[in-house]
């Protein structure tokens, strides 16, 4: 048996994902692939790390200390052949949290930000939370994936008068990893209007056979624009530790360091995690890699066997190309439905899904599927998406 096969009972524990079911679809019962977290275990050197730093009993405020700063350093040069400078790291409770501290620290109220859309929700609240205003370039689509349209992209930077881009590297939904050349180009135009440029590389560990993951940063490097993007980054989505929180950004620019210095001051954000964090963190990066390839094929598995089963019962879903993480995006606009009648009729068959209203999709009726559970859930989640979307036809 696959280590992830495991079913583990998530009831109970204060799971957003199963415990935030009534809440949020009105049904505790369903089948949650909605939000993105894992229904696998972390590596076992973690718990290990956990259990032996909760025996010592004391969580006095915790620094992140050298012996655990090396870890992401030695991570990014093993995995993506990228050097960063310890001094350049800096530590958050969660990426979202890095976000707001970059759109507070190195913009202005009313200024406004673009993302590309479809988008994360919150890359389009954090920036109005913080009364900024957001625009969004629509990423164009083919077959089955989605890109870049640069002209697009260069208008809405000067039309709008952008000051900041999140790029979301690899991007959620549409699991697309940019290509060097698409990177260089996105960089070139910020870089030419005056655009900083922050990458949410979140997703970057979950890579999908056939495709590798370019550092925005290394691209940025090579342009001698590494003074003008910031990224954000965490081990969370990885290994499936959101709930212990930790997160970390990476800055060259000394002046955007001082920035973001004032900005945490005010928002009180401090790099004193939970105790907890760091410990997990070291033990994953140190120990991860085998648990990520593995982690990365049982992904894969799971996405082939939602293409294969839908190809054969729903032949009008457009599945996107799975590039990396472990969210898929599924268009049914050829349904001619409603997305409201989309969203009823998925929790009338049991699943707790987000539809492109949660992504700021407004062309086509899609749905994002999270693959990261065992290959038996996957098969009863897509047995109850093929019912609902053949009640719909
Ligand atoms: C692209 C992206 N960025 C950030 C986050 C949230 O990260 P955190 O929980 O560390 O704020 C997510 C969560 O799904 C995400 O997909």
């Amino acid at each position: 048996m696959n280590k992830f096969d495991e079913i583990i009972e998530r009831r109970g524990t204060g799971s957003v994902k199963y415990d935030g079911l009534e809440m949020l679809y009105g049904d505790a019962d369903l089948l949650p692939m909605w939000v993105a977290d894992m229904d696998f275990k972390v590596p076992e050197e973690v718990t290990k790390a956990l259990v032996e730093r909760a025996q010592h009993g004391v969580f006095g405020y915790t620094l992140p200390d050298p012996n655990h700063t090396i870890a992401p350093v030695e991570w990014h040069e093993k995995r993506n052949s990228i050097s960063y400078d310890r001094e350049s790291i800096f530590f958050t409770s969660s990426v979202l949290c890095s976000l707001n501290l970059m759109i507070v620290g190195l913009t202005e109220e009313d200024d406004t930000v673009m993302m590309s859309m479809p988008t994360y929700g919150p890359f389009v609240k954090v920036p109005t939370g913080a009364k900024r205003n957001w625009v969004g370039s629509s990423l164009v689509k083919s077959e089955s994936t989605y890109n870049y349209d640069f002209e697009e992209f260069e208008k809405q930077l000067i039309e709008n008068d952008v000051k900041l881009y999140i790029l979301c590297n690899p991007h959620n939904p549409t699991g697309r990893v940019w290509l060097e050349e698409e990177i260089e180009r996105v960089l070139e135009i910020c870089h030419k209007h005056n655009v900083i440029v922050i990458s949410d590389e979140v997703h970057s560990d979950l890579i999908m056979p056939g495709h590798s993951f370019t550092p925005a940063m290394k691209v940025a490097r090579k342009l001698g624009y590494s003074e003008e993007i910031v990224i954000l980054t965490a081990p969370t989505k990885t290994f499936n530790m959101a709930g212990l929180q930790v997160s970390y950004y990476i800055v060259e620019n000394e002046e955007y360091k001082v920035k973001i210095n004032e900005a945490k001051d005010y928002t009180h954000v401090s790099d004193l995690l939970n105790s907890f964090s760091y410990v997990a963190m070291k033990a994953a990066y140190e120990h991860g890699s085998d648990y990520v390839d593995e982690l990365t094929s049982y992904i894969y598995s799971n996405y082939l066997y939602m293409k294969e089963v839908l190809a054969d019962k729903c032949e009008f879903v457009k599945v996107t190309d799975l590039q990396a993480t472990y969210l898929t995006w599924l268009d049914v606009s050829s349904l001619g439905i409603s997305e409201e009648n989309l969203r009823v009729q998925l929790v009338k068959s049991g699943l707790a899904v987000e539809t492109s209203q949660d992504f700021f999709e407004i062309n086509d009726v899609c749905i994002r599927i999270n693959l990261a559970c065992p290959r038996s859930v996957i098969k009863e989640g897509i047995t109850r998406l093929v019912s609902a979307l053949n009640e719909l036809r």
